[in-house]
């Protein structure tokens, strides 16, 4: 059978997919260790708040109300309100309900973004995404309606104490052209956990409002929810900005909630995608989140669960991490936010994707580095020296899981 030019590259096996189908087989496989996805923590005290809520929401109507009803193509509107005075009463931001837009996930906000800025224009030229740092997220890597729909950098590195570093923007080397439409970074960044600094983005900003085109900021771990942020930056939007959120870290991955705040034109334009794509956003992750808002919950549960249950298990693997691995080779980026840590082996005699199979023998998931080097060839040996693994699971699995990296990790730098 043939497929048109779009079926061909999109029924591809992408990194993401590969990511995805990992994750499932391990979840039918009880003895795997999952240290590959991201799937969020089962955190007791959220799985109690979503459960003691859905059920209130069912005696009272509203979830049966969610399920059986369309909403209109930008998504629940009492939602929407509602997250609007939230975030404008929160950091007062000048945000209506004209400004919001919701998706079925974000993952599908970025697959639309990407493909309204990115790609070939009536005019004959051709633009591209700018990532002004990668690593990047993988599950962007493949969502361009047309190959090479994204440039990329590669990032200055700063050593830190404790065998830690730290990624930054290479201003210095940054070049935007009339070939760029716009500038996207993941802050918290999924895979490194690198957040970037208050001056970086004012710096994005100016460029991109410099150059007319938007600054993209993918929000999936941010404030004010999920808020697995351990830096103290300042939350950044201004009508040039395009902010993505999420309900899925906040623990409802199931609900696929994406969430858009842009200019009025950018949210019409991304509801009528929305239209044509898939009718209408899911609804039940907003009421959810809706109730979540009223009773004030959204807020004090990000900051008073989620971020310190994270915080508190990025430290703990960090410690058991180089306990296990004191080889001075070894150095793992300064965990910032996010729920990865992103580990660098300088000098392994073996790219990551090799470890990363001699790890899945053993049972292990975790993703190799080389996927999140995004948008550019680059000849560069920590391409191939790094890997990401989320530390979301229970800690006996971690264990068991860090005890066998460390094992292979030491054959290949021996040589074996
Ligand atoms: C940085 C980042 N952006 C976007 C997404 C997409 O998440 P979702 O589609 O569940 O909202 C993820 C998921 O892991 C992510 O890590």
């Amino acid at each position: 059978m043939q497929f048109s030019t779009f079926g061909t590259k999109f029924s591809q096996h992408s990194g993401i997919t590969q990511l995805m189908d990992d994750l499932n087989d391990g979840l039918q496989n009880p003895d795997a260790i999952m240290l590959g996805g991201g799937n969020p923590a089962a955190i007791p005290e959220m799985i109690e708040h979503f459960t003691h809520l859905s059920q209130r929401m069912v005696e009272d109507g509203s979830l049966v109300s969610a399920l059986t009803n369309y909403d209109g193509p930008q998504g629940k509107s009492s939602f929407i309100s509602a997250l609007a005075k939230l975030l404008s009463d929160t950091y007062g931001w000048p945000i209506s309900e004209k400004n919001i837009m919701l998706t079925n996930g974000s993952q599908c906000a970025f697959f639309y973004l990407f493909n309204l800025f990115g790609g070939q224009y009536d005019d004959g030229s051709f633009k591209k995404i700018l990532l002004p740092l990668t690593p990047e997220y993988i599950g962007y890597a493949d969502s361009g309606l047309t190959p090479e729909i994204f440039t990329s950098f590669k990032p200055t590195i700063e050593h830190l104490n404790n065998r830690q570093f730290k990624y930054h923007v290479d201003f210095d080397a940054l070049e935007i052209d009339e070939s760029v439409a716009a500038i996207c970074a993941s802050r918290p960044t999924n895979p490194t956990g690198n957040v970037l600094t208050d001056e970086e983005v004012r710096k994005l900003d100016v460029l991109a409002q410099k150059h007319g085109i938007p600054l993209i900021i993918d929000n999936a771990y941010g404030v004010p929810f999920p808020n697995i942020i351990f830096e103290d930056v300042t939350p950044f939007w201004n009508s040039n900005t395009i902010l993505c959120s999420s309900l899925s870290k906040l623990g409802l991955p199931g609900v696929r909630c994406g969430i858009i705040i842009a200019s009025e034109n950018i949210i019409t334009a991304l509801s009528n995608i929305n239209g044509i794509v898939s009718l209408a956003p899911c609804g039940v992750g907003p009421a959810l989140a809706q109730e979540m808002i009223k009773t004030g919950d959204l807020l004090t549960l990000s900051e008073n669960v989620i971020k310190p249950f994270y915080q508190d298990k990025a430290q703990r693997t960090i410690a058991k991490l180089q306990q296990a691995i004191p080889d001075s080779r070894f150095k793992i980026h300064k965990a910032e936010g996010a729920i990865f840590l992103w580990l660098w082996f300088e000098g392994l005699p073996i790219p990551t994707k090799e470890l990363y199979q001699r790890l899945k023998q053993r049972g292990l998931l975790v993703v190799p580095g080389e996927y999140f080097f995004i948008g550019s060839e680059l000849d560069w040996d920590h391409t191939h020296e790094c890997l990401r693994m989320n530390y979301v699971q229970p800690d006996e699995l971690i264990e068991r899981g860090i005890e066998i990296l460390a094992d292979e990790v030491s054959k290949a730098y021996a040589g074996s």
